[in-house]
């Protein structure tokens, strides 16, 4: 067995390189996390992060083409409009409590990058680009939305990923609820009653708003900041915050405005 020294010198020296090699993405390894240390714990929801020591910058080509992928946003806080105080004062944003804690992370968002110029396109085409949260007010009313990354698009200045990029650009909010549900009183869009039934005139114009169901989409508004590079991986990692209407219950209440802010993760990537 005279191979044994020189084997064990050659897996040595793979491993040592290999482990060199893969230093760069050690902030993401969950490898040695078992299902049992993240089952009903809430860390599936949690987006990977980046070490402090991720400074770097990734430049980009013109005529190359890019797509951010895996990109993971976690819902930290919520803020919900709610009514000014007095008339003078402007509407106050109220920090909600999310009721929604183990599901409310976007996952696997991915889309296209473009540079031109001095300008970086967002173009936002699929993932899991959808959650449906809940929070609940200090005077304990609950507010439903769904958060969205859908039809993304944002802009950025530069012509490089670097730790001081900023992202904005407008989404499209979905409806919470679908043609299938029904209100407490059973009327619906597709399906149950056209009008509430035993209510005395159920057709007057004062009910034709919960009557007539809608399928109403909104319009948010999001910033990408992203604060961590790291150049080698193409990963970054940083905030953001976003800004949407809620639930409208298929267009029978008054949508308020919601504010989403939570950590970013995400890799660039030439395709
Ligand atoms: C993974 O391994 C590292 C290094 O041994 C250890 O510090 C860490 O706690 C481990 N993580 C889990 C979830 O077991
Ligand atoms: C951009 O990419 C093209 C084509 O691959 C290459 O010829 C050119 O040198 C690149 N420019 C820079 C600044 O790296």
């Amino acid at each position: 067995m005279r191979f044994r020294p020189l084997l064990a010198l050659t897996l040595a020296l793979c491993l040592t390189v290999l482990t060199a090699c893969g230093g760069g993405s050690k902030a993401v390894d969950r490898s040695n996390v078992t299902y049992e240390d993240i089952v009903n714990t809430g860390k599936a929801n949690d987006c990977p992060n980046l070490p402090e020591s991720a400074r770097g910058s990734i430049s980009l080509n013109e005529s190359k083409r890019y797509q951010l992928r895996g990109m993971c946003l976690h819902p930290t806080e919520v803020f919900v409009k709610g009514e000014p105080a007095n008339k003078r004062q402007e509407a106050q944003f109220v920090a909600g409590k999310i009721l929604t804690r183990y599901t409310s992370s976007l996952d696997q968002v991915y889309g296209d990058l473009s540079v031109s110029g001095d300008t970086l396109t967002f173009k936002e085409k699929g993932g899991f680009d959808f959650q449906p949260i809940t929070v609940l007010l200090p005077g304990g009313e609950e507010i439903p939305f769904t958060f969205s990354t859908k039809k993304l698009e944002a802009k950025a200045q530069g012509a490089a990923i670097s730790t001081s990029t900023d992202f904005e650009g407008t989404y499209r909010a979905p409806s919470y609820r679908t043609s299938n549900f029904l209100d407490p009183k059973g009327r619906g869009l597709t399906t149950g009653y056209g009008a509430a039934v035993g209510l005395p005139s159920a057709d007057n114009e004062e009910l034709s708003v919960e009557n007539v169901k809608r399928y109403v989409d909104g319009s948010g508004k999001m910033s990408l900041f992203i604060n961590k590079v790291d150049s080698e991986t193409g990963e970054f990692a940083g905030v953001f915050s976003a800004t949407q209407p809620s639930d409208t219950d298929m267009g029978g209440k008054e949508a308020v405005d919601v504010k989403i802010t939570g950590q970013l993760y995400g890799r660039l990537e030439e395709v």
